[in-house]
């Protein structure tokens, strides 16, 4: 069976829900709730702290371990410890969304099966008139009906959607330093989701590492904790780790600065696709960095351009196209079951994208084979880069998980920048160990 990784992407609608009884309920319900919420914003959790002296620490960071690949897993995931008392929750990684959110126990009307049990919201209720609530809207005029709460929904490219309340809870962040705080955020108590049983993923929830005033990023370093850098480094044997912070070598990272038109999305200004290191006439490319995708998707010209360069380079070389593999759509055999791509790289050209950066330089991503291919369960070699217009993304690419193998990749919003490196991702920084 296909099986497309979360696309993360498209925040289609955003809404308020209106006298819904829901709503209601659910500020019935927990009106009378009982958790103790910490005072201030950020507190930590030795009494002689002083967070002050630590916010002018420069860079203060948290990595975090992280577990997945692309193929046959589908997702990455990460655990984060919320809640009084904490507890652990395993997230999707996604940076084509803003909101965090759990599946919740509010009481749940379509939750999925979860790896822990159900979040237990607290009752410290996000008002509507909260400006995290208003950055969930695409509208400034949207409707305060029940001005104590908050209710999101919010719709994926993959058809999963999550409808909730948004609510401020604390997070236990282990930074580099050695220093633990409890931090209050806030987050979805998603109490209604649906998704086609191709979307499913065995996680608690997402986490969402977006642009947007709501990610977990842009609400610590509005509380002075981090400056507003989120990055990550996927490993091609599987697992990696994140970070927020200022964390890695900066010298040796290829930048480009981040779309000004698309301000939703880690998008870069316009990209031309190369193909074998020749530049192809297929530019114009806008390419969105989406951790919730496991594949890439190339929207319609450059997919098909792609699907004929590759034809025309395969044509002579030992490699049948495999119509019977369905783990994606394009799919070859050889004479004997490939074990690792190492045995076909051969027969592949390197891809890559170059950003106009300025008028004279140019920053290139890399996109080598072992980027764009996978080998299959049946030991087929199959292209992990598909038909975006086959989703509906119309002229957008995502670039997925598969295609930031084996690289740092900094999301930096204070100075709306992409960069990234080439990098080991098999070893995760240890505490103190700041430079990666
Ligand atoms: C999610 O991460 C946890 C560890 O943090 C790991 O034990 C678990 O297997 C991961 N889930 C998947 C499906 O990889
Ligand atoms: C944070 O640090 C504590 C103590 O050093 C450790 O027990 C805990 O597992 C860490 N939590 C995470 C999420 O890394
Ligand atoms: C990609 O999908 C679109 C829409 O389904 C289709 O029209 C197009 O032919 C596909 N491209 C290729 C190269 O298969």
């Amino acid at each position: 069976m296909m099986k497309i990784g979360r696309v993360g992407l498209l925040v289609l609608t955003v809404l308020i829900l209106n006298c819904s009884a829901s709503s209601a309920w659910f500020g019935n319900k927990h009106k009378s709730g009982k958790t103790s919420i910490l005072p201030g914003e950020a507190s930590s959790s030795s009494s002689s702290f002083s967070s002050s002296s630590f916010l002018r620490r420069p860079g203060s960071s948290i990595v975090f371990p992280i577990h997945g690949n692309v193929y046959p897993v589908g997702f990455y995931n990460v655990t984060l410890n919320i809640g009084q008392p904490p507890r652990p929750y395993f997230l999707d990684l996604d940076t084509g969304s803003d909101l965090t959110w759990l599946q919740c126990d509010a009481p749940c009307s379509r939750c999925s099966e979860t790896p822990h049990p159900l979040y237990r919201p607290s009752n410290d209720l996000v008002p509507c008139d909260d400006p995290l609530c208003a950055s969930l809207h695409h509208t400034n005029d949207y409707n305060c009906d029940y001005p104590d709460q908050c209710h999101y929904e919010i719709d994926y490219a993959d058809q999963y959607s999550s409808l909730g309340v948004l609510v401020k809870d604390v997070y236990l962040l282990n930074f580099t330093n050695g220093i633990q705080l409890k931090v209050r955020m806030g987050l979805g108590c998603g109490y209604d989701q649906l998704f086609p049983a191709s979307s499913y993923h065995p996680v608690d929830g997402v986490l969402g590492l977006g642009r947007g005033r709501a990610s977990l990023i842009s609400q610590l370093s509005s509380q002075g904790l981090l400056r507003n850098v989120v990055g990550h480094c996927l490993s091609t044997h599987g697992g990696g780790y994140m970070f927020f912070g200022d964390v890695y070598d900066s010298s040796r990272v290829t930048w480009t600065p981040m779309s000004s038109t698309d301000i939703k999305h880690y998008s870069a200004e316009a990209a031309e696709l190369v193909f074998g290191g020749k530049a192809t006439g297929v530019g114009n490319l806008l390419a969105i960095f989406d951790t919730g995708s496991s594949y890439t998707y190339f929207n319609f010209h450059a997919y098909q351009a792609l699907i004929s360069w590759l034809k025309k380079e395969l044509h002579g070389k030992p490699l049948r196209e495999a119509p019977d593999d369905q783990t994606v759509p394009l799919c070859w055999h050889g004479k004997r079951p490939f074990r690792s791509i190492q045995e076909v790289r051969k027969y592949f050209k390197p891809l890559a994208l170059s950003f106009a950066t300025s008028r004279r330089a140019k920053s290139v991503f890399e996109i080598p084979p072992e980027a764009y291919l996978i080998i299959s369960n049946y030991g087929n070699v199959c292209l992990g880069i598909l038909n975006g217009s086959e989703l509906g993304m119309g002229d957008l690419n995502l670039i997925g998980d598969i295609s930031m193998l084996d690289k740092l990749m900094v999301y930096d919003n204070d100075k709306q920048l992409i960069g990234w490196s080439p990098a080991n991702c098999d070893r995760v920084p240890k505490s103190r160990d700041v430079s990666i």
